[in-house]
């Protein structure tokens, strides 16, 4: 089948304003939750858009660690190239796409670096392999081939032997403080149901409306 040929009727159930809880973050857990029992695939994945230095935006795939209500978190190198957007233009936008669920979360908003003590437990949790691959990667840049990375996982596996691994000066979290998160629930005839929650800058206090899809 081709591409423009390739359509999906959605027959879920609807989403209405009394079908929502008030909460946003509250309301992403509970689909969060879904989408883990249904067995979507990395249901905590969500692409996260920043924008360069010549305002051109870039997206790609992280995995939120965090989602309370400071708002959403994700780790990574700070010296990567998102992070530098991040430094530059402290804005960003997320999407979680559970599509087996026909669902789709968008949340945008500003950044801030996560402290660096809750870096530092969430680093420790980690399995080893990836602590040592955290120093081994310097994430974003040209490298040679795959035996440079295979050689630095080597050295610092070396390095740190039996000791505990610490987290890298270079690498920690970031939170996006969301402005807008909305709810996207896909139906028949392309009729899709659209939420979204808007907060006042001053509160924590969220506005419901609802959208054309
Ligand atoms: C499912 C999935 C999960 C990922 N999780 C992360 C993550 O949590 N942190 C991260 O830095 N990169 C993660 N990546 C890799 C990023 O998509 C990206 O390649 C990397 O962060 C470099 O991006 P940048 O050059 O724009 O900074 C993940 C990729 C996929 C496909």
């Amino acid at each position: 089948m081709t591409l423009r040929d390739r359509r999906v009727q959605y027959e879920t159930a609807g989403l209405d304003l009394a079908d929502l809880d008030r909460d946003p973050i509250v309301q992403w857990h509970a689909w969060y939750d879904q989408a883990a029992s249904a067995g979507v695939a990395e249901p905590n994945a969500m692409t996260v858009s920043t924008l360069d230095e010549d305002m051109a935006p870039d997206s790609r795939v992280v995995l939120a660690r965090g989602v309370d209500h400071r708002g959403f978190i994700f780790y990574t190198n700070y010296d990567s190239a998102k992070s530098q957007q991040l430094v530059k233009n402290p804005v960003a936008s997320a999407v979680f796409a559970w599509l087996d669920l026909h669902r789709q979360v968008r949340v945008r908003g500003s950044v801030q670096r996560v402290a660096d003590q809750e870096s530092d437990e969430y680093f420790a949790s980690r399995p080893r392999e990836s602590q040592i691959g955290a120093w081994a990667s310097p994430q974003s840049q040209v490298i040679s081939d795959r035996d440079f990375l295979e050689q630095r996982f080597a050295e610092f596996r070396a390095k740190f032997n039996d000791q505990s691994v610490p987290r890298p000066p270079y690498w920690g979290g970031w939170l996006l403080v969301p402005s807008a998160i909305e709810f996207w629930q896909g139906r028949p005839s392309r009729l899709h149901d659209r939420f979204v929650y808007t907060s006042e800058k001053s509160a924590q206090q969220w506005q419901i409306q609802r959208l054309a899809p």
